[in-house]
C-alpha cells in the first residue's frame, strides 16, 4: 500500500506528498479514505492559511475532517470493526478525563484533538488514516460513504437543533442557508418541526431549502426580512419561537433580536469573528441566547436520520472533485463567481 496526503504548503497552494501508511494502535482502525467534505473552515484555511508558517517548521499542514471510507486494518484490541466495514469518523476526540467530558460536554473540552487543527494539523485529505475505534461509526446498509462523509456537518446542525429544542409546533427561522443553515433545517425537519422559514441572499440556496423541507423562504436581498416575519400574516407581535443564526454576521444577529418572541430562543450557530453589539432592551422578556459548538453525542441520531431518509445530505452536494484535483477544488471554492454555485463540495479520494 502506498499513501499520500494533500499538504498546504503556502496559502492557496496544495501539494500531494507521499507519506507512510500509518500503523493502527491497539485501539485504532486503519481506514482507506473514500470521500472528504470541504468544510468552510478548510476553505478559509486554504485561502488565508492563518497557521502558515507553522511554529514548528517541520509541521505539515493537512486539511479535511469530514470523512468516510473502508476499514483496511484494525489494532489488536478493536472489537466493533472488521476489515471491509464501511465507516465514518467523529473527527474531534476529547480527553475523557476532563471536567467537560465528565459533565457530558466533551465538545467544549479545550484539549479535544480535532483533525486539521492544532497541534497536529493532521488532515483527512489522505489515502489512509488511523482513528480510535471509540470515535468511529458503522455506515448502515443503504447509506453511501459519500453520505457518511457528510454526517459531520449534519451533526453540527443536529446539535444546534436539539439544543434549541426544535420540535413540531415551534415556529423556526434559520438566518443563513449555507451548508450549516441547510443542515440545521434538515435536523429540525427530522425532529418533527414543520413551520420553518429559511432566509438567505442567494436564490439557489433558498430553492434547495424548499426542496429540503422549509415551509417558506425569504430572499433577504429582495425583501425586508424583519418586516415580512413581523407582518400580521406571519408572526406579527408574537414573534418567532426559535431563531438560528447560521450566517455568522452582525446583521443577521440583529435581525434575530428583532424577530424572536418573548421567552423565545436564539441559537448562535454561526461564528461571529467580531464583537456584535446587542440591544438587550429588545430581548429583555426572558429571551435565551445560546451558542452551539460542533456536536456532542449527535452522530448516532444524525446517522439514523440520514439512513431513514429524513435528512438528505446528498442533495446538498453540488461539486465532486477527484483527489488529484484537490488544488482545483479549493481554488474554485474561493473563486468569487464559482463559489456562489457551490453549496457542498466533496473530494473523492479513493479511485
Ligand atoms: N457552531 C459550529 O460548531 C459551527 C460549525 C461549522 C461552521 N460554523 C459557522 O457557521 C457559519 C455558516 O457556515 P457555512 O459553512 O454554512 O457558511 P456559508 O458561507 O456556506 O453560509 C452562510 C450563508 O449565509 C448567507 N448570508 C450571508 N449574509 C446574509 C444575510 N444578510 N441574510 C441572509 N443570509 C445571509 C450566505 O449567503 C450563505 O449562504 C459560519 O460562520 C461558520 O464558521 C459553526
Amino acid at each position: 500500500m502506498n499513501n499520500s496526503e494533500a499538504i498546504l504548503v503556502t496559502p492557496k497552494q496544495f501539494e500531494i506528498q507521499e507519506c507512510e501508511v500509518p500503523q493502527p494502535k491497539d485501539n485504532e482502525i486503519l481506514m482507506k479514505v473514500e470521500y472528504v467534505g470541504m468544510c468552510g473552515s478548510d476553505i478559509h484555511g486554504f485561502e488565508f492559511g492563518p497557521f502558515i508558517p507553522p511554529k514548528d517548521p517541520n509541521q505539515k499542514i493537512g486539511l479535511g475532517h469530514e470523512v468516510a471510507g473502508e476499514v483496511v486494518g484494525i489494532g489488536a484490541n478493536v472489537t466493533k470493526f472488521k476489515v471491509g466495514d464501511k465507516v465514518l469518523i467523529e473527527p474531534s476526540v476529547p480527553d475523557e478525563s476532563t471536567v467537560y467530558s465528565k459533565h457530558g460536554h466533551y465538545n467544549i473540552c479545550p484539549s479535544v484533538d480535532m483533525l486539521a487543527t492544532q497541534p497536529h494539523y493532521k488532515g483527512a485529505l489522505t489515502q489512509y488514516m488511523t482513528h480510535p475505534e471509540a470515535w468511529t461509526y458503522h455506515i448502515p446498509e443503504g447509506m453511501s460513504t459519500l453520505e457518511g462523509a457528510l454526517v459531520e456537518p449534519a451533526a453540527v446542525g443536529m446539535h444546534a437543533a436539539v439544543l434549541g429544542g426544535a420540535m413540531l409546533g415551534k415556529s423556526i427561522v434559520i438566518l443563513g442557508g449555507g451548508t450549516i443553515g441547510l443542515m440545521t433545517l434538515q435536523a429540525c425537519v427530522s425532529l418533527g418541526a414543520t413551520d420553518i422559514t429559511v432566509v438567505d441572499v442567494l436564490q439557489k440556496r433558498l430553492d434547495l431549502a424548499l426542496k429540503l423541507g422549509a415551509k417558506r423562504v425569504i430572499n433577504g436581498k429582495e425583501e425586508d426580512t424583519v418586516a415580512v416575519l413581523r407582518s400580521p400574516e406571519l408572526y406579527g407581535d408574537q414573534g418567532v419561537d426559535l431563531v438560528f443564526e447560521c450566517a455568522g454576521s452582525a446583521f443577521t444577529t440583529n435581525q434575530a433580536i428583532q424577530i424572536v418572541a418573548r421567552g423565545g430562543k436564539i441559537m448562535m450557530v454561526g461564528t461571529q469573528s467580531k464583537p456584535v453589539p446587542i440591544d438587550f432592551l429588545k430581548i429583555n422578556r426572558e429571551v435565551t441566547i445560546q451558542t452551539s459548538f460542533r456536536y456532542c453525542n449527535n452522530f448516532p441520531q444524525t446517522i439514523e436520520a440520514i439512513a431513514s431518509g429524513k435528512f438528505h445530505v446528498k442533495d446538498m452536494v453540488t461539486n465532486i472533485y477527484d483527489y488529484k484535483d484537490v488544488q482545483k477544488a479549493f481554488t474554485e471554492a474561493i473563486d468569487p463567481v464559482k463559489k456562489a454555485d457551490m453549496i457542498k463540495g466533496v473530494i473523492k479520494v479513493a479511485e
